[in-house]
């Protein structure tokens, strides 16, 4: 009898335990469905930048050359940067361990060798940087990206451990959503943020695109191809009409530094405030203490320039063109301020006559290394430094020694 009522208790105490559990699932399962719908929809208001073409055909004919536009895609053979040929094709950490890129088929791999055994291979799946200075490569692990080991770093043409790794072989950095937040036009979590590693939406909209500084794009696609006569612009961000604080914070979303953020990531949109997202410094620091990697809006907002005039991004930079490397153009916009009319133009001016007006830059912005894009190269003890262009512009002795050395010795 009594083992009877007991096992009544016990029939009666699994039951409610297998209905507690299927209705969590299902409120999970609920959760999950409800997520993806979401992620879904908000995919679905972005049409891609190709169907801009159509209309805006030399804007997104140029925009395609921008670091920008390349930098997150696809990994193939034409977008990853470094070499697969024998002789090229590994990187020897220590002893025992080597890590080779191969091609099987289609698809790209980093592979580690232990004394000569294969133990990982892992696929590359996304490219992440243009090559100006190098580019990164993840990994999908179901819904988690994570990094590769090695980089490729472009002022070497080399493979190199990824920046930040101590000199030892790691599969396992998972991806962060603000890597993809600075790196992509869409990207967006599935899971809770409380999940051990984050998980993301396959279907990713790559580069720094049109829609990410304009907004999702589709209704202003169906309204201008359903209305064709339809002289002015609609449901579409124009950052023209920003204010100076809107257009910087676009700009300094993801070169701003290192933000503390506030809020999920992928919740700025263009025209935000930024400080409603992050925990924003208050600028005018040292600029010394600035890495330039990164936070040209802090270096540039501790300039006089930026300072004592209204000056964004957008006096120096054309958001649609690659002008890299073209230090006159660049000069004439410093020009657009400082000249004699103005009484405020370069006091070597003087001794240096016309010559002074085609490079402005290199006295008054000169490059320095990056603190944050290092990498060890093959066989290094000391890592090696990718160079950043300053933009705390200032006056600097010896750049401005090294200039007249380079280019008044005859
Ligand atoms: C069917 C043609 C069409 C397509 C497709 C199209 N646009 Fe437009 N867009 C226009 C027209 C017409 C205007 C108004 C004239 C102008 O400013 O060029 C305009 C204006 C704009 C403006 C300025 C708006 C303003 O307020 O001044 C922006 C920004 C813009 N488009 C971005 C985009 C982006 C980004 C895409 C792709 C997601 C896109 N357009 C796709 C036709 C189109
Ligand atoms: C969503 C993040 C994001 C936003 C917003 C953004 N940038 Fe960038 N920008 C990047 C990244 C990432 C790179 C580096 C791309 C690469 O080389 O892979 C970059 C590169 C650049 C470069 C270097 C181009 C070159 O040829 O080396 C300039 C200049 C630039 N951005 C200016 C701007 C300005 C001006 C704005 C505001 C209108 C802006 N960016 C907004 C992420 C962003
Ligand atoms: C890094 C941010 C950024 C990206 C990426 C970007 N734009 Fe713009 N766009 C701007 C800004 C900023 C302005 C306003 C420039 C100004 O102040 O005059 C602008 C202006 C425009 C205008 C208004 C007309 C004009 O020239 O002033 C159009 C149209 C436009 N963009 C289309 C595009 C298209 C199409 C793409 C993609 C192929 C694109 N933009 C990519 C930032 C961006
Ligand atoms: C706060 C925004 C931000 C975050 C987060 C970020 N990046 Fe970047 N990244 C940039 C900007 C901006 C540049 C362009 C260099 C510069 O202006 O400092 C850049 C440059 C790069 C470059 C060099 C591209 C080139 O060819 O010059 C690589 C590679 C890169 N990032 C990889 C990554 C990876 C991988 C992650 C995440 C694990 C990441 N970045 C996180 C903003 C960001
Ligand atoms: C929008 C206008 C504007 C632009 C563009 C501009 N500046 Fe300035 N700059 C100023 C103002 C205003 C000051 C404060 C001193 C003055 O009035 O001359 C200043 C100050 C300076 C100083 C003195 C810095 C110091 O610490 O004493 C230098 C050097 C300088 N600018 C160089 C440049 C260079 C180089 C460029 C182009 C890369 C440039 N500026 C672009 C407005 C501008
Ligand atoms: C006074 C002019 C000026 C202003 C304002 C300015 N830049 Fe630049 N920027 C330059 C010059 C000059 C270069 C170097 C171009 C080159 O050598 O190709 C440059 C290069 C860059 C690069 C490439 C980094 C590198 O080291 O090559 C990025 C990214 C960039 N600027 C972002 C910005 C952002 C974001 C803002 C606004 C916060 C901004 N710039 C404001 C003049 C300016
Ligand atoms: C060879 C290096 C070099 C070049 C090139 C150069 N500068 Fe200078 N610039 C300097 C130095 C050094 C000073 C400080 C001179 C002094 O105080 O006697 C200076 C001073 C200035 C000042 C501050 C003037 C003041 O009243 O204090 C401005 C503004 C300026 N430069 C702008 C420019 C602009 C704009 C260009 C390009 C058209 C330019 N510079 C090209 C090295 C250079």
């Amino acid at each position: 009898m009594v083992k009877k009522i007991l096992s009544r208790k016990w029939v009666l105490i699994i039951m409610g335990l297998i209905l507690c559990t299927s209705l969590f699932t299902m409120c999970i399962n609920h959760q999950e469905k409800n997520s993806e719908q979401v992620v879904q929809k908000q995919r679905e208001l972005f049409s891609g930048s190709t169907s801009c073409a159509n209309c805006h055909k030399s804007i997104y004919d140029s925009h395609i050359h921008t670091a920008h536009h390349l930098s997150s895609r696809p990994a193939d053979t034409s977008t990853v940067m470094g070499k697969f040929e024998t002789g090229h094709n590994k990187f020897v950490f220590d002893l025992s361990n080597t890590i080779l890129v191969e091609r099987s088929g289609d698809r790209l791999y980093q592979v580690l060798y232990v004394n000569g055994t294969e133990k990982k291979r892992r696929p590359f799946d996304i490219v992440i940087g243009s090559g100006t200075r190098g580019q990164s490569y993840l990994y999908w692990w179901k819904d988690t990206l994570f990094q590769l080991p090695l980089t490729y770093f472009t002022a070497t043409n080399q493979w190199c451990n990824s920046p930040g790794y101590p000199g030892r072989v790691v599969f396992g950095r998972p991806v962060t959503s603000r890597c993809l937040e600075c790196h992509t036009t869409y990207a967006q979590s599935i899971a809770a943020p409380d999940a051990q590693f984050e998980k993301f939406d396959h279907n990713i909209i790559y580069g720094v695109d049109c829609e990410k500084c304009h907004g999702s794009g589709i209704q202003h696609v169906q309204f201008q191809t359903q209305h064709p006569n339809e002289k002015t612009g609609k449901y579409i961000i124009n950052p023209a009409s920003f204010t100076r604080k809107q257009s910087l914070d676009l700009c300094a979303l993801c070169h701003g530094g290192r933000l503390a953020k506030t809020k999920p990531s992928f919740e700025f949109h263009s025209g935000d405030t930024l400080a409603n997202y992050f925990q924003i410094d208050n600028v005018a620091k040292e600029a010394v203490n600035i890495d330039v990697h990164g936070n040209q809006y802090g270096m540039l907002a501790a300039s006089r320039c930026f300072k004592e005039s209204g000056m964004t991004c957008m006096t120096c930079h054309n958001p649609h063109e690659n002008e890299k490397g073209k230090k006159e153009l660049f000069s004439q916009r410093c020009i657009t301020c400082h000249n004699v009319e103005h009484n405020n133009f370069c006091k070597l001016n003087s001794r240096l006559g016309n010559s002074i007006t085609k490079n402005c830059i290199d006295c008054h912005m000169p490059e320095q290394p990056s603190r944050s894009i290092t990498v060890l190269l093959e066989g290094a003890i000391e890592p090696t430094s990718a160079n950043m262009r300053s933009h705390f512009i200032s006056i600097y002795k010896d750049a401005t020694k090294n200039y007249l050395n380079k280019n008044l010795r005859p």
